[in-house]
């Protein structure tokens, strides 16, 4: 008799049953003392809403664009590294099951599988493509070039791992890839993983809007920045052309003690307006979660440890599950709170 599994957190207990102490730390640790991972929640929990009344409407719609592609819930599957430890499906079940979702998946840099077999192996699949730029930069070049042949729409260029940020977690347990864990996008035939640290080691230190120009010269593809927090940063992602801004703490893995991303989203939201997609990461458990971020000016959400949960615990099908009780969930506060279309959510719906 499978076990009830009502919320994303259900399916977090049972993920935590099946995976190790490594992998678990790594799923789920933050930075430091977690003061960040903490505060990222807890600011979802302060959400008051203010539902409007008699709108007329029995069923809400879900769907969206996000950079010209429609997907039928506004919420996409984020960039996260080595899903093959939480599955041995790993890469292709998440693709797969965001594709029966209806929704994009973002690719990592760290996959265990090619962007290439990704989409081989998950035809029809949305695939956007997240850049972590190596040190070497005819690597950066190439790899764009391989997100594109491989039919990828977007690039989602990470900001925020100038140095891998200090989790304890992984630490404390010597976490390290193993050799039977490769990173075929990331690292050449004769790399192989170790520690995060060891890993991280290859990647750009001294990021700089310079590089962003030079990524953008060399490819056709729109470009979103993730990881932005203060709206300055927001502007300059709009100065510098690109089609998305992705607001995100990197689920509190990387600066401890940051400001939630759910409430730096409304400045940054003020001060962009229309110049570019914004999109939020980091907490989201809930349907709730995901219509505040939708009130307060996200275009989507993404998400990264509810998805692997559902990885965890049922590969393809457990995604499947996860994003699927998201889509119930928002369908559901939508309907309760008077907002007919993901595509026009009033601000208003937020108590202040
Ligand atoms: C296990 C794990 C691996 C991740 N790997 C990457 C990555 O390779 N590239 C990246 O841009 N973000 C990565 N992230 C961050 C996610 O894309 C996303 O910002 C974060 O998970 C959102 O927070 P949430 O887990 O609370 O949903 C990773 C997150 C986790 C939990």
């Amino acid at each position: 008799v499978p076990a009830e599994r009502l919320s994303v957190d259900d399916w977090q207990r049972e993920a935590a049953a099946v995976l190790d102490e490594g992998t678990l730390g790594y799923l789920e640790g933050g930075a430091g003392d977690e003061r960040a991972l903490r505060e990222t929640m807890a600011a979802f929990a302060r959400i008051r809403f203010l539902p409007r009344m008699l709108g007329g409407f029995a069923e809400p719609s879900l769907a969206t664009t996000v950079i010209g592609t429609r997907i039928s819930l506004p919420v996409i599957v984020a960039p996260v590294g080595h899903q093959r430890l939480f599955h041995p499906d790993g890469e292709q079940a998440v693709a797969r099951a965001a594709a029966t979702a209806g929704t994009v998946m973002c690719v990592s840099t760290m996959a265990n599988t090619s962007v290439e077999d990704i989409a081989i192996e998950a035809p029809g699949a949305d695939l956007w493509y997240q850049l972590y730029p190596r040190i070497d930069r005819s690597h950066r070049r190439e790899l764009l070039q391989r997100a594109e042949d491989s039919g990828c729409t977007a690039i989602v260029l990470t900001v925020d791992v100038q140095s891998l940020g200090r989790r304890e977690r992984d630490l404390r347990t010597g976490f390290r890839l193993a050799p039977s864990m490769p990173m075929p996008n990331l690292h050449r035939e004769d790399e192989h993983p170790g520690t995060l640290g060891e890993i991280a080691s290859v990647l750009e230190p001294a990021l700089s809007w310079d590089d962003l120009d030079e990524l953008r010269s060399w490819t056709q593809l729109p470009l979103l920045v993730k990881g932005i927090l203060d709206p300055r940063d927001a502007v300059l992602a709009a100065d510098h052309g690109c089609a998305g801004v992705i607001v995100s703490n990197h689920g509190g893995r990387q600066l401890e003690g940051t400001v939630a991303p759910i409430d730096a989203l409304p400045r940054i939201a003020e001060a962009v307006g229309d110049r570019l997609e914004l999109y939020l990461d980091s907490g989201v458990r809930r349907g709730v979660d995901v219509l505040a971020a939708l009130a307060l000016g996200a275009r989507a959400v993404l998400l990264g440890r509810a998805a692997m949960y559902g990885l965890a615990v049922d590969g393809e099908a457990g995604v499947v599950a996860v994003l699927e009780l998201l889509r119930t969930e928002l369908r559901n506060a939508m309907h309760l709170a008077g907002v007919a279309s993901a595509t026009d959510v009033p601000g208003d719906i937020i108590w202040r």
